[in-house]
């Protein structure tokens, strides 16, 4: 029987125009229900390859599976198709201020059941459950653009979380935000996991495949997939982990956690 494959890469490559490689011979099979990190350092490629899994970007080789179905410019240029696609699939930016353009809270979660054509008294319901769900509906009035970054996160999260997608792409979640909100935002993809939902976070935070993502790939500096295999493995993997720029010489990692801690030169 053919597996419930999401998404599907046989030898993607993608070049900006004008640039250098920025994703070179990705093979990656991600199944339904499974939970992923992508971990790579600055610049290994993450951030292009969940646009190419959001099909806002295509393969300039290779080829891109979702759901069974190739992903190319001309499928994507249907909007039925490429609506339906956005129902399952939600992407949420490492940067809220991208994200988030509307006047207020409210008007951001309301966005997306709007833009899917549902009836008005549906979205206000939809929209104050998710609101209820983040604990955001005292800030339902506010500008998102004074939030603080941890609320921001949150509202784009809330804004994906209006549809319900199958898929949650995620694009360094737990990038500039407090140690709250970080714990905050790992206990919601440890959620997504436990609802059966199927999630692709791109990250360099080594806790997220420590505590909330049971396998990882790893990019390495040629673009290219250096690793893969169950997280805890390549969390072990120091070799990896230095070649990909995740951790350096002075930092070890303890029982597949990172941490750093004085390093003792005269103490081998
Ligand atoms: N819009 C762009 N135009 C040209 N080059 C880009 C663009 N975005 C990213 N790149 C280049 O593509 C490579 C991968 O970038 P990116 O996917 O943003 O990596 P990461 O998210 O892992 O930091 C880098 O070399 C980067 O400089
Ligand atoms: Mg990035």
């Amino acid at each position: 029987m053919e597996k419930d494959n999401i998404f599907k890469l046989n030898d993607v490559c993608y070049d900006y125009i004008g640039k250098d490689r920025a994703l070179n011979n990705i093979n990656m099979t991600i199944e339904r229900g499974e939970c992923v990190s992508v971990l790579g350092a600055n610049g290994s490629g993450k951030s292009t390859l969940l646009k190419l899994l959001d099909g806002l970007y295509f393969c300039s080789k290779g080829e891109l599976f979702g759901f069974n179905e190739k992903i190319d410019e001309s499928i994507m240029a249907d909007k039925q198709t490429a609506r339906a696609f956005h129902k399952k699939v939600g992407f949420v930016f490492q940067d809220p201020d991208v994200q988030l353009f509307l006047p207020t809270v409210w008007d951001e979660v309301a966005f997306a059941p709007l833009q899917m054509g549902l009836p008005r008294r549906d979205v206000a319901e939809i929209a104050s459950d998710a609101l209820d769900q983040l604990g955001l509906f005292g800030l339902k009035d506010r500008a998102p653009y004074h939030l603080s970054e941890g609320e921001k996160k949150k509202v784009s999260i809330a804004s994906v979380l209006t549809l319900d997608p199958d898929v949650w792409l995620m694009d360094e979640p737990t990038a500039s935000l407090d140690p709250r909100s970080q714990g905050w935002v790992i206990d919601f993809i440890l959620e997504l996991g436990q609802r059966k939902k199927t999630a692709v976070i791109a990250t360099h935070d080594l806790e997220i495949p420590y505590v909330a993502t049971k396998d990882c790939y790893v990019l390495g500096q040629d673009h290219g997939v250096l690793a893969h295999g169950p997280s805890s493995e390549i969390l072990e993997n120091d070799e990896i982990l230095l070649s990909a720029n995740l951790i350096h010489r002075h930092r070890h990692i303890h029982r597949g956690a990172a941490h750093s801690h004085p390093h003792k030169h005269w103490h081998s």
